[in-house]
């Protein structure tokens, strides 16, 4: 089993960057075959679309980049993992990078049609904002719905945290990085995952 995890904050060691590595350590402690390759997106060089429309074509993104070797990883995968704390009710610029680039993707599944729509993969998003407000994922729902669909997976679940602010706050919370653990493990079994607490399944 291939685990793609995409880590989405700048803040390197920060808190979705833990609660990521929470999830990839529940996911390898109970399934040790299973592969991991992690992310750090904003250590990564890439562009946004920059809607040439070549992609149109070939299914194939012309820009040249590190989201270039990306496509294959996102291919290969079986689950991704999308982490990224919400900045200004959105998910990070560096994230949105990786999902417009994903338009070539989105036009191999649904103008080439190249892709085998029935091979899924899950798609799990993780996500943590400071604040409390009762809409503070729902942009960011919508974006991710619509990333997973791009790239064949099914939205399968997400964790949201609320009230983590500074570098290291989720380490307050050591029920938020047992939930991902939890999560982890789960999904690297292919277990279902409806008890998970605080899992947000769409
Ligand atoms: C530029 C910026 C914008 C932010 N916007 C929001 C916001 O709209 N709502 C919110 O609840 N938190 C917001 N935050 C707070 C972060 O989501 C929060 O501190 C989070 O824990 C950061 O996670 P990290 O350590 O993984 O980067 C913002 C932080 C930054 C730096």
């Amino acid at each position: 089993m291939n685990i793609l995890a995409f880590m989405g904050s700048p803040r390197f060691r920060g808190n979705v960057d833990t609660l990521l590595d929470a999830f990839i350590e529940g996911a390898k402690n109970e399934n040790p075959d299973v592969n991991v390759t992690k992310i750090n997106l904003a250590a990564k060089k890439i562009t946004p679309c920059i809607e040439c429309g070549e992609c149109e074509k070939t299914g194939n993104c012309v820009l040249r980049d590190d989201m270039t070797g990306i496509y294959d990883l996102i291919d290969a995968a079986d689950i991704i993992v999308l982490a990224s704390p919400i900045f200004f009710y959105n998910i990070t610029a560096w994230t949105q990078a990786l999902v417009e680039r994903s338009q070539a993707l989105w036009v191999r599944k649904y103008v080439l049609k190249k892709i085998d729509a029935e091979k899924k993969k899950k798609g799990i998003f993780l996500s943590i904002g400071a604040t409390k407000g009762k809409k503070l994922f729902d942009g960011v729902i919508l974006v991710v719905k619509y990333f997973f669909d791009a790239i064949n997976a099914d939205f399968t679940g997400a964790l949201l945290f609320r009230g983590v602010e500074k570098k290291g706050d989720i380490n307050n919370a050591p029920q938020f990085l047992d939930d991902a653990r939890k999560l982890g493990g789960l999904i690297a079994k292919n277990e279902n995952i409806s008890n998970v607490n605080n899992i947000f399944i769409p």
